[in-house]
């Protein structure tokens, strides 16, 4: 017999990893931003030299959220309910009203780094530090070759692993992208945290068909940058932040080589954009819906599954579940265009 759990969706916790809480344009030196991920209430600010920080949301004093009227003073962040101050690594260093500071009142630190525009943070239960580093992304720091970025963003009631899935689930192109070529998938190779994946797919033009590249690079669960070659250059950076174990924030950045003229660039990368965009409007209702199968039933053409939930399972620190087949969902998702957004902006943080 089947043994179904209809209470749990996916028998995973929250992975560990660097995951995305924001663009670095989006937080001004001064600024103090409510976040929830992780499961958690979160204080993200940026100190009066530019330095971007993540803390636990709630002052250890009593309790007020300290992104709702908490102010930033040098590189202190105080609480909006008595003044108390506190230092990026979550010490308390002030009590206006007191002579002394109270030595056990600590607000939980998560590290952060700003990298290719985007503001990254490490996420592990235990707090554990991080066990390796954001790469550097040329394309996304060469001005002068790429375009500016453009961004996408949603919030997918699915886990992170649901979506991630997806990149090496090569017979879903036809059925639910409708893609005429479906892409050939030339090598997954998993190292450590790094999952790297080849593939090739045509793409008709006006001069024949063209052998285009996709190479997608996954750096633990949250980061993954894919290069699209062949026509044109497109680069993005793909990233699934858990705000809970069953619902992850999914932001696109978005960039093109630069062709030598700003109409064409823009042409070009708008409707990169907006194909991967229809492809998210089209994967949703299915990640939104689907149940987790523990040991799929799969085609000897199927792609490397098998790989894939091996290499995810490194990320979990926390107890996997394994008392069931099936993961349910407990609500429906009928089919609702999802909410996008996107910008266009550079990503210098002192610049308005
Ligand atoms: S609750 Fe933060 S200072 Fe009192
Ligand atoms: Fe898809």
């Amino acid at each position: 017999m089947t043994r179904i759990d209809t209470e749990n969706r996916s028998p995973f916790p929250i992975p560990f990893g660097w995951f995305q809480i924001g663009w670095g344009g989006d937080l001004k030196p001064g600024e103090v931003k409510p976040l929830e991920y992780f499961g958690r209430h979160l204080a993200l600010w940026r100190d009066d030299n530019g330095v971007a920080k993540l803390n636990s949301a709630h002052c250890p004093h009593l309790g007020a959220h300290l992104a709702y009227g908490g102010t930033v003073h040098g590189e202190e962040l105080t609480c909006p309910f008595h003044g108390w101050r506190f230092t990026a690594d979550g010490r308390n260093s002030h009590i206006p009203y007191s002579q002394r500071i109270n030595k056990k009142a600590c607000l939980d630190t998560f590290p952060v780094v700003e990298r290719n525009g985007l503001l990254m943070a490490w996420y592990h239960p235990d707090g554990s530090e991080p066990q390796w580093e954001v790469p550097e992304v040329p394309e996304f720091n060469d001005p002068d070759n790429f375009t500016e970025v453009i961004t996408r963003e949603y919030v997918i009631e699915a886990p992170w692993q649901e979506l991630a899935e997806n990149g090496v689930d090569s017979a879903h192109f036809r059925y639910v992208h409708h893609t005429e070529e479906v892409p050939e998938l030339v090598s997954y190779d998993t190292d450590g945290h790094l999952a790297q994946m080849r593939s090739i797919q045509k793409f008709p033009t006006p001069r024949g068909v063209v052998d285009g590249r996709i190479d997608a690079d996954s750096h633990g669960p949250g980061f993954s940058v894919i290069r699209f070659g062949g026509i044109v250059d497109t680069v993005l950076m793909g990233c699934n932040s858990p705000i809970t174990p069953n619902r992850c924030h999914m932001r696109f950045t978005f960039t093109v080589r630069r062709l030598g003229d700003d109409a064409i660039n823009s042409t070009v990368g708008q409707a990169f954009v907006d194909e991967i965009d229809k492809q998210v409007q089209e994967d949703t209702p299915i990640w939104q819906n689907k149940a987790y199968i523990a040991r799929p039933a799969l085609a000897d053409t199927d792609g490397p599954f098998t790989k894939f939930r091996r290499w995810a399972s490194q990320f979990y620190a926390e107890p996997v579940d394994d008392g069931a087949d099936v993961y349910v969902p407990q609500d429906a998702y009928p089919f609702e265009p999802l909410e996008t957004a996107s910008r266009k902006y550079g990503s210098d943080p002192f610049q308005s």
